[in-house]
């Protein structure tokens, strides 16, 4: 009979700038997720997690009509079943400031709130940019001191601290109140206006919608403009300098170095007073570790009571890469012991003396095979080896017949060992704990 060959399934990847981590990789970011929980609690930050998909209006109102994000880079689609506009959601302050609203989180008093999760935004992908990326984000709402924007400040620095980050640099601005961003828009647009024919697509664009993103061009020609453009600080009245004045002085008494950059407008609509960002010089055009400031008109836009709040973002990957540029690698995670299993039938008693050593914080690895017992002795021993455990715990059958077994060292000490009562775990597994 005539045999057919079967069809080679077309294989599949994953979608273009949106990344596997692996094992291995992971690691790396459960040792960075942990740092973060550990310095969060240090700061008394507690964890909210909200959906990845929000309402399409959500970030509309929240993020800003006018923003490339809303504009140009979201994943937006209409539920086929009702035909809601949702989107995958491209930033996360939004989200917390609905669910604070929603379940009105701060009639006792204000919260300080930190999350890691999952930003979709249809960008360009390269290093440090892509199209599904981590943030770690904090928003302390219902908090109207500017030495909570300072606080906000110190936690990041303190983070990067903790992680051993180096010549990672602080700059700050100060975006005022609404009143004066509407003189200083004024001022802007007829300042752009005498150049209108310099301007490139883009600033043609948003001299009337959002001017205050010319400030922000790469365009060479355009940059020597803005340099005389008149700058946003000069509009301030005395109580917002003040304010900034007090997040420059704490820092400083904190021992943060810091540059006012005029130039500094963030890309999102919602800020008031203090923006900043943390850069390094050591991932290319992708430098914006952390991003952030206050937003005390959000509440409001979105429905809620007026609430003062302040937080930022900062780039998983992007601090990942650059704690490997700096040579700080976290050791994988290695199991500190590994089973031999020279004999099926012994399975029993070794996975109930697993157990025991589990309960008792001992990282385990079985030898596990198709047809456990058969693979010898020699290709265990070279898995174990392989497995980066310090430990080889060995089932053998003298062993098993007297109740004991034999652990024997592979890594200090090498080819070292000892036996122990099978029946006695917690007195001697302490002695197999964390060496890696
Ligand atoms: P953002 O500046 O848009 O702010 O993002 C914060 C950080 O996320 C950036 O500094 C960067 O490290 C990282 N990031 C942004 N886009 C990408 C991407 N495509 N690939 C990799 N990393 C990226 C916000 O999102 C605001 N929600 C921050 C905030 C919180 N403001 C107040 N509270």
């Amino acid at each position: 009979m005539e045999k057919i060959a079967p069809q080679k399934a077309e294989k599949l990847v994953a979608v273009k700038g949106m990344n596997d981590i692996l094992p291995g990789e992971s690691a790396r970011w459960e040792a960075l997720e942990s740092t973060v929980r550990s310095v969060m609690r240090s700061f008394a930050f507690e964890n909210i997690r909200t959906p990845v998909v929000e309402s399409t209006s959500l970030f509309v109102r929240g993020t800003g009509q006018s923003t490339d994000i809303v504009m140009k880079e979201m994943y937006s689609f209409d539920d086929r079943l009702n035909g809601e506009a949702l989107t995958l959601r491209p930033e996360n302050t939004p989200g917390v400031v609905r669910a604070a609203i929603e379940h009105n989180l701060t009639y006792d008093g204000g919260k300080r709130l930190y999350y890691m999760g999952p930003m979709f935004r249809h960008e360009r992908p390269q290093r440090g940019r892509y199209r599904q990326f981590y943030q770690l984000g904090v928003e302390a709402i219902g908090f109207e001191g500017p030495e909570v924007d300072a606080e906000i400040i110190l936690l990041a620095h303190a983070l990067f601290k903790v992680l051993g980050l180096k010549n990672v640099r602080v700059e700050l601005n100060s975006l005022g109140v609404t009143s004066e961003r509407l003189a200083h828009r004024l001022a802007l647009i007829t300042y752009f206006e005498q150049f209108a024919d310099l301007l490139d697509e883009d600033a043609k664009k948003r001299l009337h919608t959002n001017p205050l993103r010319i400030l922000d061009t790469k365009n060479p020609v355009l940059k020597e403009i803005v340099r005389n453009a008149p700058m946003l600080i000069g509009f301030l009245g005395a109580e917002s300098l003040a304010r900034f004045d007090v997040v420059k002085t704490v820092l400083t008494a904190c021992g943060v170095a810091w540059t006012v950059n005029p130039l500094l407008v963030r890309g999102l609509d919602y800020y008031s007073h203090t923006v900043f960002e943390f850069y390094t010089d050591e991932l290319g055009s992708q430098g914006a570790l952390i991003g952030g400031g206050r937003y005390d008109g959000l509440f409001e836009l979105l429905g809620g009571k007026p609430t003062p709040a302040v937080g930022w973002g900062l780039g998983m990957e992007r601090v990942l890469e650059l704690l490997k540029t700096q040579g700080q690698v976290h050791a994988a995670h290695f199991p500190d012991a590994y089973a031999i299993v020279p004999n099926a039938s012994a399975l029993p008693v070794v996975l109930r003396c697993l157990q025991s050593l589990r309960e008792q914080g001992v990282k385990v690895q079985m030898h596990a095979s198709a047809t456990p017992g058969v693979a010898s002795m020699k290709s265990q021993f070279k898995k174990a080896d392989a497995s980066g455990a310090h430990f080889a715990l060995i089932f053998g059958a003298d062993e098993m017949a007297a109740g004991l077994i034999t652990v024997k060292s592979l890594r200090d000490g090498v080819g070292e060992q000892a036996t122990y009562p099978l029946s006695a775990v917690p007195h001697w597994a302490i002695k197999l704990q964390s060496r890696s």
